[in-house]
């Protein structure tokens, strides 16, 4: 059953009707660079190597791209999968017996209901509070778990808050999780993307020495703008037999599957050398959007930006009245879609999630009639 938002978007493509997207959330398609296609065609693409965790040029081509980041972990630390998607579903295989719970931020990135449903896992959402801009409040988590919770996710920075994690919560996080047995899931695929310098964010937790098993993920998808490539990777860490038990089960899990192709592994290295150009492009687009944004808003209008600082996306709050559908499709009669804040478990108020990808020229088309619909 289709929603009345999408409803009424398709009647207007029916009747032809004009439409500035600022839904699109595919980095393929708005202009941005790509890598060489060279990469992926080379003669050693048809020799098979079935290596479970991933090849161990490919697993070093990941290791040094963390090292940019600041995190030493070793190659023997990384499990390579088709995509974060994936490393989910093996890590709930891994952590969880059918029955068992995770522990998952709200509001954010809509697709854990279903990887969670399909594992046989449960989700216990815990809320992000509206009044830290969405930053972790551990006492939130700890009244969300039981003795079934296996694990906490975090998504670092919130999909599509844009708040990322500070030392002092990954620390209260960490007391949590020993003292509860629980492991740390840290969702790292927009960590890349920070607009600006914070004091102690945590960019990711791969290499902080921690007493709980974590899972640190990110991928080709979001790092290097190529969700089609299908590759993946988790570090894995925490205390030495915890970790290297699970290193050993994933191991098996991946055997299981070997998902991720030769040719796209051989290429990571190739792939990797091109992030640098894409993100420094990706970053300038999405600030100067997101500048323009800022400055569209009239003063002392009744809607405003959620304070952020990194990702693809910006999250209005707007009035609760006449509220999110209504808005939108108010929104749609004049040209614009735009997401209501209920895609992403918002609550607390009423909100709009705009992607801050679209070019330029596309993403000042939407904002007068943005700025008027919110003004009415
Ligand atoms: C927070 C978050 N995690 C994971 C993913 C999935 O990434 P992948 O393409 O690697 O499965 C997305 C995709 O939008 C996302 O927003």
């Amino acid at each position: 059953m289709l929603n009345p938002l999408a409803k009424a978007l398709a009647k207007r493509q029916a009747q032809g009707g004009s439409l500035v997207d600022l839904t699109e959330s595919n980095p393929t398609r708005v202009g941005l660079p790509l890598p060489e296609p060279g990469l992926l065609v080379t003669p050693a693409a048809f020799s098979y190597e079935p290596e479970p965790a991933g090849l161990p040029s490919a697993r070093e081509a990941v290791a040094s791209h963390l090292a940019t980041r600041g995190a030493v972990v070793s190659p023997k630390h990384l499990i390579l999968s088709a995509s974060t998607s994936e490393a989910y579903s093996w890590l709930f295989k891994l952590l969880c017996d059918p029955g068992d719970n995770v522990l998952v931020p709200a509001p954010s990135y809509p697709l854990f209901q279903y990887l969670t449903r399909l594992e046989g896992v449960e989700l216990w959402p815990y809320r992000l509070p509206r009044a830290h801009g969405f930053g972790l409040d551990v006492e939130a988590i700890a009244a969300a778990r039981d003795v079934r919770s296996r694990a906490v996710l975090v998504v670092n920075p919130g999909n599509p808050t844009g708040h990322y994690l500070h030392k002092g919560e990954l620390a209260a996080l960490a007391e949590l999780c020993a003292d509860t047995d629980m492991a740390l899931i840290s969702d790292e695929v927009f960590s890349d993307f920070a607009w600006d310098e914070e004091p102690d964010r945590v960019a990711t937790v791969a290499g902080h020495s921690l007493p709980m098993l974590t899972f640190s993920l990110s991928g080709l998808s979001k790092v290097a703008g190529q969700p089609g490539l299908k590759v993946g990777w988790m570090h894995v860490g925490g205390p030495m037999a915890e970790r290297d038990e699970a290193l050993a089960r994933l191991e098996l899990i991946a055997d299981t599957y070997l998902s991720v192709g030769t040719p796209v592994q051989q290429a990571l290295p190739g792939l990797l050398a091109h992030v640098p150009r894409f993100q420094a492009a990706l970053l300038e687009r999405v600030k100067e959007n997101r500048r323009r944004l800022v400055a569209a808003r009239p003063a002392g209008a009744t809607w405003d930006l959620v304070p952020a600082h990194g990702g693809w996306s910006a999250m209005l709050r707007i009035p609760q009245e006449p509220g999110e559908e209504a808005t939108c499709l108010a929104l749609l009669d004049e040209g614009l879609l735009v997401q209501p804040g209920y895609f992403y478990d918002y609550d607390g108020g009423a909100g709009l999630v705009l992607s801050l990808l679209p070019p330029p020229d596309v993403f000042e088309a939407a904002l007068s009639p943005l700025v008027r619909v919110l003004g009415r």
